[in-house]
């Protein structure tokens, strides 16, 4: 996390303050079990600098627009308005299949969970239900990817760090009750060097909660085309993480336990769903989320093939485009009763390592 950026609620709209300063002094004033005036108020407000060009720094592949500031870790998903949509749309397919909950973890009773601190790593568009819904926690989403975050109506106690999760964290020891990851599938190259970071900063006792979605789209049985668009979907996904060092395999290969165990939690539970795609449920939950992932994949197919497939497999736009296409029409058919894995796990960091 060499040049780590903060956007705060505290701040002016749109506004990101460099926060290095903070960072070599330890950043301790955010983290002391202070009030939350001081931790995203004076703290952010001394480190103020200007927006340094290279945290926007966005090129566009095939028209679309990702982060690529130079730096290990790299996102493979478009930060532009059409896929956030598209990951909102999946928000909602998360929270439904948890039967309205953001999160599965047992947090402790409601006066603990009123004070937590909490990280949500790789938060994405970084909504900000968890922090609207405990109002007196502190909330702070990191992300490589400044462009997608909100600039406006931000509740007083979210913080933003723009950083690389995948460098050396600087967040101090113990600091978190909380750390919350979802879908970072193809992003990470040493899941167990990232769980280590996480533990590290967790206080002990603390929880650490993890969901992933496969990209193996299965497809029940009488209803399968081994050629079809959506049999290909996984096929390709797994195949472009072999090549780029970033596994798409997080859910089959049992990722998230088995980098929990090696990192040394303890108390892990796994919690698998089966998620529909398409209306073909014979249950009313199942038909409106199989009915919103199918919403989500063709409103944007474009942008999560983009780039593991063509700068990892090397498949053209026009290539690319033909293939959304026909993923398209099978969804708009609906014939195959198509559905996918999510997987969360959780685990608690011990008060003795
Ligand atoms: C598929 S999105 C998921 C966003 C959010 N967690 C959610 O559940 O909606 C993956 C996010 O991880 C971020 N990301 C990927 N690699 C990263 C890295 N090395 N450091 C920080 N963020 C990263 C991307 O910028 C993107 O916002």
């Amino acid at each position: 996390m060499p040049t780590p950026t903060t956007m705060s609620a505290a701040s002016d709209a749109g506004e990101i303050n460099l926060h290095a300063q903070q960072k070599e002094q330890g950043r301790a004033s955010d983290y002391e079990d202070t009030d939350i005036d001081s931790a995203y108020g004076d703290s952010v407000a001394s480190s103020t600098a200007s927006l340094s060009a290279s945290v926007l720094e966005d090129c566009k592949i095939n028209g679309r627009t990702y982060h690529c500031k130079r730096s290990r870790g790299q996102s493979w998903n478009p930060n532009d308005e059409k896929h956030c949509e598209a990951l909102d749309i999946l928000h909602g397919v998360s929270i439904l299949m948890q039967d309205g909950k953001l999160y599965l973890a047992d947090l402790g009773d409601n006066h603990r969970v009123r004070w937590l601190k909490v990280l949500d790593v790789g938060c994405g568009t970084a909504r900000s239900d968890f922090a609207d819904s405990h109002p007196l926690a502190e909330v702070i989403g990191i992300d490589i990817s400044a462009r997608q975050l909100p600039d406006s109506d931000l509740p007083l106690n979210v913080r933003f760090d723009v950083d690389d999760i995948t460098e050396a964290w600087t967040y101090p020891p113990n600091t978190f009750h909380y750390v919350h990851v979802r879908w970072l599938t193809g992003s990470i190259e040493d899941w167990i060097a990232l769980y280590k970071e996480i533990f590290k900063a967790l206080k002990p006792g603390g929880t650490f909660e993890h969901k992933e979605s496969s990209c193996m789209i299965r497809i029940d049985n009488g209803t399968r085309d081994p050629q079809s668009a959506l049999a290909k979907w996984g096929k390709m996904f797994i195949s472009a993480g072999q090549k780029s060092g970033r596994t798409f395999a997080v859910v089959e290969d049992d990722i998230q336990r088995e980098a929990m165990e090696a990192a040394g939690f303890i108390d892990i539970r796994v919690v698998n769903f089966k998620v529909p795609i398409g209306s073909w449920s014979a249950d009313e939950k199942g038909k409106s989320i199989g009915a919103a992932v199918d919403r989500a994949l063709q409103a944007d197919p474009e942008g999560f093939i983009n780039r593991p497939w063509g700068e990892s497999l090397g498949w053209e736009e026009d290539k690319m485009m033909v293939y959304a296409a026909y993923l398209r029409n099978e969804l708009k058919a609906g014939k195959s009763h198509a559905w996918c894995s999510m997987k969360v796990v959780i685990g608690k960091k011990p008060y003795t390592d």
